[in-house]
C-alpha cells in the first residue's frame, strides 16, 4: 500500500488533534483511500516528548527539521501568525512539499503569494481548518457550489464572540467573566483581542470572499467591528425588539461591487443564526442556482479542526497517488482569472439602525435628538427612554426605518457633541 507521510509543525491543540485523527481514524482512512497516511515527524518549540500512542514519532525543536526530512510528502503548519508561519510555508513548498495550514491570519493575508508559489512549484496547499474549524466551508465553496455565482456569504465565523454573547444574553453574566470562561475552554486566540475586536472573523470573512467571487481582497477592505462595546442593556433591549446579537460576517454580491464586513449585528430571532449559540459557527452562502446553503458546527477545538486538517491531508494524499496536482485551484478560480474587485463604500449602505445614547433626563433632549436625525433624513420607528433611577444619565434607545450608513454616522457626530450627551452612541445595524 502506498505511503504518504506527513509532518506536523507546532503540537499545540490543533496539532495533537490532527495527529490523534489520523491516528484514530487510520484503519477508516485506509478503507476510503487506499492509502497509509502516516505521521513522520513532528516539531514543536517546547514539547518535550509526545504522548505515549506517538512515542515512535520523532520530535524535534527545530521546524526546520520538518522541512529537511526528504520522507516527508505533506508539511501541515499549526503555529499560528503570519512569521515565522509564512518563511516556513514557503520553505515547505520550495523543497518540492504539499502544505495544509489553519493559520487564516497568514492566508488572509500572505495567501496570494504562498498559492502562486505553490502553484509554480506544482504542490498544493489546503486550508479547510482556517475558517470556521471543524465545518467543510471552503470545499463547500470551492467545490460543493462551483456552478454557481455567490450571491451572499452570512455567517458567525467565531466561536469566542459567539459564546461571549451567548452567555451574555442568556445567563445575564459581565463580558470579563464569560471571557475568562471561553478562554478557559480554549476557543481564544492567544491574543483575545482578534476574536472580540472582530479581528479573526475578519481574516475568515477574506478568505470566504476571495474563494467566492474570485476577487484579490485585503483584510483592510473589510469594516470591523468588534463587541467590546455591547452592554448587557443592548441585549435586553434587543430582545424587547425581537432580536439577538451576534458578530455577523457579511458580504453581499452586487455585481461590480461587493460588501466586506465585521460587526455586531441584530439578527431576528425567528433567523437561523440567532439560534447559533454558544462556541459553534455557522455560515450561509446563497448560490444563483443552489440557493441558500447553511452550514452549522464547531468552528474550534482539537478534534473538528483536526478533522478539518485531516480533511485536507487526505485530499492531498489522493491527489498525490492520481498525479493529479492542484486540479482545484487553491483559491477557487484560475489564478489569471482573479480580478482586483471594488468593495461597496460603507457609507452605501442601507438598513434600519438601533441605536443608544447615554443622556441627560432634561427638557428637550429627545425633541434636540429627533430633531438631528430628522434633518440627516433618519425616520424614527420606535423609541424607549428609561425611567432615571438616580442623579446622571439614562438611556435613550431608537430603532429607525431604513437609513443610509452615510446619515447615520453624521447624525450620531451631531449627536456625540452636544453637551447632554455622557457617552458616544453605541450603533448596531439591524438585519432584516
Ligand atoms: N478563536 C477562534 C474562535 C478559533 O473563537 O472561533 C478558531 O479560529
Amino acid at each position: 500500500m502506498k505511503e504518504i507521510k506527513v509532518g506536523i509543525i507546532g503540537f499545540g491543540t490543533v496539532g495533537s488533534g490532527t495527529a490523534e485523527v489520523l491516528r484514530c481514524q487510520a484503519e477508516n482512512l485506509r478503507r476510503k483511500t487506499g492509502l497509509n497516511i502516516t505521521l513522520a515527524r513532528v516539531a514543536d518549540r517546547s514539547a518535550q516528548s509526545l504522548p505515549p500512542e506517538f512515542a515512535q514519532c520523532p520530535l524535534s525543536n527545530k521546524a526546520e527539521d520538518v522541512l529537511n526530512d526528504p520522507a516527508i510528502d505533506i508539511v501541515v503548519e499549526l503555529i499560528g501568525g503570519i512569521e515565522p508561519a509564512r518563511t516556513l510555508v514557503l520553505g515547505a513548498i520550495a523543497r518540492g512539499k504539499h502544505v495544509v495550514t489553519a493559520n487564516k491570519a497568514l492566508m488572509s493575508t500572505a495567501g496570494r503569494e504562498i498559492l502562486a508559489a505553490a502553484a509554480e512549484a506544482g504542490v498544493t496547499v489546503g486550508m479547510e481548518a482556517s475558517v470556521a474549524g471543524g465545518i467543510p466551508v471552503i470545499k463547500t465553496l470551492k467545490e460543493g457550489m462551483t456552478a454557481n455565482t455567490i450571491n451572499s456569504i452570512m455567517g458567525i465565523l467565531n466561536g469566542t464572540a459567539n459564546y461571549i454573547l451567548s452567555r451574555m444574553t442568556d445567563e445575564r453574566l459581565p463580558f470579563a467573566e464569560v471571557l475568562r470562561e471561553a478562554q478557559d475552554k480554549g476557543y481564544a486566540e492567544a491574543d483575545p483581542s482578534f476574536d472580540i475586536d472582530g479581528i479573526d472573523t475578519a481574516h475568515k470573512l477574506a478568505i470566504l470572499i476571495a474563494l467566492a467571487y474570485g476577487i484579490n481582497i485585503q483584510l483592510k477592505d473589510i469594516h470591523v467591528e468588534g463587541i467590546s462595546r455591547i452592554e448587557p442593556i443592548d441585549i435586553v433591549y434587543a430582545r424587547q425588539f425581537g432580536y439577538r446579537i451576534k458578530l455577523l460576517a457579511i458580504s453581499i454580491n452586487h455585481g461590480d461591487h461587493m460588501e466586506a464586513r465585521v460587526h455586531p449585528t441584530m439578527v431576528p430571532e425567528n433567523h437561523m443564526l440567532a439560534s447559533v449559540n454558544g462556541a459553534y459557527n455557522a455560515v450561509n452562502f446563497n448560490g444563483d442556482m443552489a440557493g441558500d446553503i447553511l452550514l452549522y458546527g464547531q468552528g474550534a477545538g482539537k478534534m473538528p479542526t483536526g478533522s478539518a486538517v485531516a480533511a485536507d491531508i487526505v485530499d492531498i494524499a489522493r491527489d498525490i497517488a492520481a498525479g493529479a496536482i492542484n486540479r482545484v485551484p487553491g483559491l477557487a478560480f484560475v489564478e489569471d482569472n482573479i480580478i482586483k474587485g471594488r468593495i461597496t463604500p460603507m457609507e452605501q449602505l442601507r438598513g434600519a439602525y438601533y441605536f443608544r445614547m447615554s443622556v441627560m433626563d432634561e427638557p428637550g433632549v429627545l425633541a434636540n435628538i429627533a430633531g438631528i436625525l430628522g434633518n440627516n433624513e433618519i425616520s424614527i420607528e420606535s423609541v424607549i427612554q428609561q425611567k432615571r433611577q438616580e442623579k446622571g444619565p439614562v438611556p435613550v434607545v431608537i430603532r429607525t426605518h431604513q437609513a443610509t450608513e452615510k446619515s447615520v454616522v453624521q447624525a450620531m457626530n451631531e449627536i456625540d457633541k452636544l453637551d447632554i450627551c455622557a457617552k458616544t452612541p453605541v450603533i448596531i445595524r439591524i438585519l432584516e
